[in-house]
């Protein structure tokens, strides 16, 4: 069974109703978006950054996969998919698909700042100032910040230099190292780009772009590599 790997973006899930980062001038209530999430913002004022994600979580319980999460889970029908997403929410999982890897963390997720082995999955949408681990420490989002390391990087790479075929969607590639993963690609492996709006390709070898929302452009592509594989 050929391998499927699919990297996605905030774009993926914009037609869910959750907005990009930086199709809305990468700003939050006035804040940049790097301002918000990083270690140092969250040494100065956790209230703000808790709240941040508080309202991305709160949000999530309000939206449902569309058409461009469901396309890859009938992918499945016929290729071993493997999604690397660098977004937050929960919407591959929701949709069904069955690999999931997250580059930037889980906005469902909750860990402990004195140990970050301990991870919890979070009850409602609410995590406050004073919400502890069993060892009493202050717990935060389970997100990876601006200046942090990326811990699933290695494997993401293992696993995109085994496909036989990439499909990049609803991602500007503007942040490092997940847009790096596209340099891990075999030679002659057919790539795929999904964005409705121009994005910075001229690194990338060869690929095939699809000018489309990730619905309609997913939905179309993956009837067409469905289709092809029959024959
Ligand atoms: P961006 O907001 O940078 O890029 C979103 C991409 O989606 C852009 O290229 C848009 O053109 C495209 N887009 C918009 N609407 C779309 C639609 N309906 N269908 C398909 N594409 C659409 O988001 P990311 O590239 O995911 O990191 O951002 C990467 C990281 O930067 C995020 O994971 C986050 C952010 O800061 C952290 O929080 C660590």
């Amino acid at each position: 069974m050929q391998k499927i790997v699919v990297l996605s973006g905030a774009g993926i899930s914009a037609e869910s109703g959750i907005s990009t980062f930086r199709n809305n001038n990468g700003l939050w209530e006035n804040h940049k978006i790097e301002e918000v999430a990083t270690p140092e913002a969250w040494e100065v004022n956790k209230d703000l950054v808790l709240d941040f994600y508080n309202q991305r979580r709160k949000q999530l319980f309000e939206v449902e996969p569309n058409d461009a999460h469901k396309a890859l889970v009938r992918l499945e029908e016929e290729f071993n998919v493997h999604i690397i997403t660098q977004n937050v929410d929960d919407l591959h999982e929701r949709a069904g698909s069955s690999h999931v890897m997250h580059l930037h963390g889980e906005l469902k997720k909750v860990r402990s700042t004195l140990d970050s082995g301990l991870i919890y999955d979070l009850e409602g949408w609410e995590l406050k100032v004073g919400d502890t681990c069993e060892k009493g420490s202050q717990l935060r989002p389970h997100i990876v910040w601006f200046g942090e390391e990326v811990p699933n990087i290695s494997l993401a790479s293992e696993i995109v230099s085994s496909a036989d075929c990439l499909i990049v969607v609803g991602t500007s590639l503007n942040v490092y190292p997940a847009a790096g993963l596209l340099n891990e690609v075999r030679p002659n492996i057919p790539i795929y780009l999904i964005d409705p709006f121009d994005v910075d390709t001229s690194y990338i070898r060869d690929f095939r772009i699809i000018k489309a929302n990730a619905g309609d452009g997913l939905t179309r592509l993956v009837n067409e590599l469905l289709e092809n594989n029959k024959k």
